[in-house]
């Protein structure tokens, strides 16, 4: 069988994806009752950091452990990927003694190179391009405080970034609409985004206009890691895309705040959007750990049944 890598969120189909979000309830029920769950006993999983990360690093190695397998952490500083060994040697010697590699690292394409030189899965971690398992997280975290996401509005205020670019290819599969606000010169774009058509988004070029009416108001920060260089431009353009009171108001009345986090109150979004009643971030941040344990069941043993 051929191995399947989760590079971008389109790597997996509309069903693989409503299979994981089962999935990923059934796991967290078990977890939540302090059932043991180890059905990858002896499996391992390299995580490679080339950017910083909070969330991804415990997400994923408390979530191996739980499911009974163990984890490699190894970051540029300390491996020989600093020291310019090439990606593709790296690629076929790690995944040569582990089951499973998850990488968080600056392009797409030295993700994509890795995974061609790969003889085990591989998980995107977050990319310049693209954070598909934050989007499972989100769209997890949707499920259980809404339902069905299908249908649905999302609106984008900020950065046409990782994050915004991987919300418009899930709209794209899963069938909801993405109103997307950018500040000039920060577009998203479709080529980039790797979308087939512009029919599951619409952009605005006020926030505002682009919340009227949405199910789901999310943001991040205005400076991405490894953009630092930009951080003094990038805080002029975008000082009128926060997130703020009157940005919830003309959501619908029951819409849904969300942030991948880290965030910083007063820039992209007000404290009392983020800390407020309609924020389910820290809901988004616990179910990193659910839904990733379910994507990598699913990547080393299929479709489990139990
Ligand atoms: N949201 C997220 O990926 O957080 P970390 O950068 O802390 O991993
Ligand atoms: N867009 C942000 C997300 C951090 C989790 C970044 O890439 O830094």
């Amino acid at each position: 069988m051929a191995i399947r890598h989760f590079l971008q969120f389109t790597d997996f189909t509309a069903d693989e994806h409503r299979w994981v979000f089962e999935r990923a309830a059934a796991i967290k029920r078990k977890f939540k009752g302090y059932e043991k769950y180890h059905p990858l006993a002896d499996r391992t999983l390299a995580m490679i950091f080339e950017k910083a990360s909070t969330r991804t690093r415990v997400s994923f190695e408390a979530g191996m452990y739980q499911l009974g397998g163990s984890v490699v952490h190894l970051t540029t500083g300390d491996s020989q990927l600093g020291r310019a060994e090439p990606i593709e040697d790296s690629a076929k010697v790690i995944s040569r003694m582990v089951d499973l590699v998850m990488i968080r690292t600056f392009g797409q394409d030295k993700i994509e190179r890795f995974a061609a030189h790969s003889r085990v899965p591989v998980i995107n971690g977050l990319t310049n391009e693209f954070h598909p398992c934050q989007i499972l997280a989100d769209i997890f975290t949707y499920i259980e405080h809404r339902g069905s996401i299908a249908g649905k509005v999302v609106a984008w205020v900020g950065d046409g970034n990782n994050m915004a670019n991987t919300w418009l290819q899930a709209a794209e599969l899963l069938g909801f609409t993405v109103h997307v606000s950018t500040p000039s010169g920060y577009e998203v774009d479709q080529a980039v985004a790797g979308l087939r058509s512009n029919d599951s988004y619409k952009v605005f070029r006020d926030p505002m206009e682009a919340c009227r009416g949405a199910d789901l108001v999310t943001t991040d920060v205005w400076t991405s890691m490894g953009f630092e260089a930009e951080n003094e431009e990038r805080r002029a353009a975008f000082a009128d895309w926060r997130v703020d009171a009157d940005m919830m108001k003309v959501a619908k009345p029951d819409a849904l705040f969300m942030h991948c986090l880290p965030a910083h109150r007063g820039e992209e979004v007000e404290a009392e959007v983020i800390d407020g009643p309609q924020s389910v971030v820290w809901d988004e941040a616990e179910n990193r750990m659910h839904v990733q344990k379910a994507l990598m069941e699913f990547l080393l043993l299929g479709r489990v049944k139990d």
